[in-house]
């Protein structure tokens, strides 16, 4: 069965002549512990998708079922789960962590939210659990993120985004902001800490080789279609779609020239 699949969703955004189809009619599914590369230009569509996965924007119409639970049939206790059973990795992390907070209690902010009842000892070890899920030194624990660098910053988001032992997370754009040398290494945690939590993906991503390092399928999206979908390496060697030719060209002629 799959974690999370998605059938027919729309999303418009204005009204009349300023009107934008953001997503029109996406279907997809996501297997429990794989990977969904969701891929396609600026302005497709991805993350507005990304947002009505989480139950943080609500869809115009179409099916969101996670686990055989569809999203429509939630109460608000329901809705309060699915929230706790989802999160999101951002692109910039620095602009994703409060720069008041130390790092610490960013990671243990979802418990606050979402697992109220826990006792603070439990707090303190899941949040030191989830440092260690994502490499991190626990003696960052006490520190502010403005004193860390873009790939530590990285997994204090990534440690933030596990705190809650989530079956489905969004990836929007996980490694755009890191340097290459420390791009590899994010990604080999993000994949790592999968393969411990049987954790699902949703990757957003413009960067082919993350989506290689990731993704078992994907999905091309172009003005919010997907124009094509199915394994990437099949994907990858034979796109069908004219529109998939063209966006791993143009990838393929960015790598010559760098
Ligand atoms: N809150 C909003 N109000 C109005 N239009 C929006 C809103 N959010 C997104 N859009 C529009 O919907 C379309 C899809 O946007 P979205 O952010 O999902 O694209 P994206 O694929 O994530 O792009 P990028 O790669 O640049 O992040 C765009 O045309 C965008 O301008
Ligand atoms: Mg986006």
């Amino acid at each position: 069965m799959s974690r999370l699949e998605v059938q027919r969703l729309h999303k418009i955004y204005g009204r009349g002549d300023r009107s934008v189809k953001a997503v029109d009619d996406v279907s997809f599914s996501v297997a429990a512990g794989s990977t969904l590369g969701l891929i396609g230009e600026s302005g497709s569509g991805k993350s507005t998708l990304g947002r009505i996965c989480l139950g943080a924007e609500a869809a115009d119409s179409g099916r969101i079922v996670m686990d055989g639970v569809d999203f429509a049939s939630l109460d608000k206790a329901g809705l309060a789960r699915w929230r706790r059973r989802s999160s999101i990795v951002l692109q910039e992390p620095e602009l994703a962590l409060n720069p008041r907070r130390t790092v610490g209690q960013s990671v243990s902010e979802p418990l606050d939210v979402h697992f109220k009842d826990m006792s603070k000892a439990d707090r303190r070890a899941r949040g030191e659990q989830a440092f260690e899920l994502a490499h991190l030194s626990p003696a960052l624990w006490n520190r502010y993120p403005a004193e860390l660098s873009g790939g530590q910053q990285q997994r204090v988001g990534i440690a933030r985004a596990m705190v809650t032992e989530p079956e489905f997370v969004v990836l929007d754009e996980p490694t755009a902001s890191l340097d290459l040398s420390v791009r590899s290494r994010i990604l080999d945690t993000l994949c790592e800490v999968q393969e411990a939590m049987n954790v699902s993906y949703l990757l957003i991503t413009h960067d082919m080789s993350t989506v290689s390092a990731l993704a078992s399928d994907v999905a091309v999206l172009f003005r919010g279609r997907v124009v094509e979908a199915g394994p990437w390496r099949s994907v990858r060697r034979n796109p069908q779609n004219r529109y998939t030719r063209q966006l791993l060209s143009a990838v393929l002629t960015v790598d010559r020239s760098t």
